[in-house]
């Protein structure tokens, strides 16, 4: 089937079924065309909890989808590849987490949106790269913290915030793998380019950075600053928005330590297609369902953090 078809075929079958597309900025470019919405975690949880439409489909990975489902339980939220998970969502789980907060009675819980529904039941509150600091300094002075589960965001939140956390030790396979050596070889080529990266960077590279930010961030930033050549320490996915937003300016994708390995890539985001996109809503698969329970205990920690956001 040509794209076009495809396309055809997504659009009478999203009018039929009453369905809405959310993506996420790493989605592949042609998934970003057809998204009723693009946004980062935030945007995208906010859009999934005020939607009217009868199905969503998530055009991201599967932390993203269940934020949908437990923000709007009522409809049927689909993915179109339930393998599409999230190394970070991997580096924690409810077993470790359990036996790790009962280290830090008394602490404040936040977590970051990319975990599994039963860790954010387990949370206090929620918070994403593009709210995190507003949501540690919502928290009062005298309490501590425990954050989880990227350490470099973490980290990077302590240090703006100066709060008492205590970290998990978590990454994402893609943000830690930035060279950079290599980035640093790129600025001295391009002298007049400005580096930015998203807070899951390792620090070293947020610390050469001339701005950090989350994905919708970035994509505002290089919007509205006057430089022409920007090194984009992030997923590739974004390239897309910033080309399409300035398409005059040179984007460059900030190289991995491994110059073979595409690992700028994130291989779950891209796991998803038009062509699985089309079967996904054809079909009304694969369905994201969870516990009541855990719906129940999830839903708080988010809400609070929108009604910060
Ligand atoms: P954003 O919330 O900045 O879009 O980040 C999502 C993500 O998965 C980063 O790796
Ligand atoms: Fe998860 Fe990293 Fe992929 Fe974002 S880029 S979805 S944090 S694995």
């Amino acid at each position: 089937m040509s794209e076009t078809n495809l396309i055809e075929k997504i659009n009478n079958i999203r009018k039929e079924k009453n369905a809405i597309i959310l993506a996420h900025y790493y989605q592949v470019p042609e998934i970003q065309d057809i998204a009723d919405f693009i946004g980062d975690s935030l945007q995208l949880s906010q859009q999934a909890s005020n939607t009217q439409a009868d199905i969503i489909l998530f055009a991201g990975v599967y932390f993203m989808a269940e934020t949908a489902k437990i923000l709007n339980p009522k409809k049927k939220v689909i993915i179109p590849d339930k393998n599409a998970g999230c190394s970070l969502a991997d580096s924690i789980n409810a077993s470790d987490f359990n036996k790790f907060l009962q280290n830090y009675p008394n602490h404040i819980v936040v977590t970051y949106i990319n975990t599994s529904a039963e860790i954010k039941a387990m949370s206090d509150i929620i918070c994403t790269s593009s709210n995190a600091v507003r949501i540690i300094e919502s928290i009062p002075k005298d309490k501590k913290i425990v954050f989880a589960p990227d350490k470099n965001l973490g980290n990077y939140i302590k240090k703006i915030t100066g709060r008492d956390m205590v970290i998990w030790d978590g990454a994402c396979h893609v943000h830690e793998e930035f060279s950079l050596e290599r980035i640093l070889e790129l600025k001295n080529q391009y002298r007049e380019a400005k580096i930015i990266s998203h807070p899951e960077c390792k620090e070293p590279i947020l610390i050469v950075s001339d701005f950090v930010g989350s994905t919708s961030a970035l994509l505002n930033f290089v919007k509205n600053d006057t430089s022409k050549i920007y090194i984009v320490a992030t997923e590739t996915g974004i390239l897309h928005q910033m080309k399409k937003a300035m398409p005059e300016k040179l984007f460059i994708p900030a190289p991995p330590i491994d110059s073979t390995c595409g690992c700028n890539d994130c291989k779950y985001m891209k796991l998803n297609t038009l062509e699985k996109i089309y079967f996904s809503l054809k079909n009304e698969q694969f369905e994201v369902t969870l516990p009541e329970e855990i719906i129940e205990k999830a839903y708080r920690p988010i809400k609070r953090m929108l009604d910060l956001s």
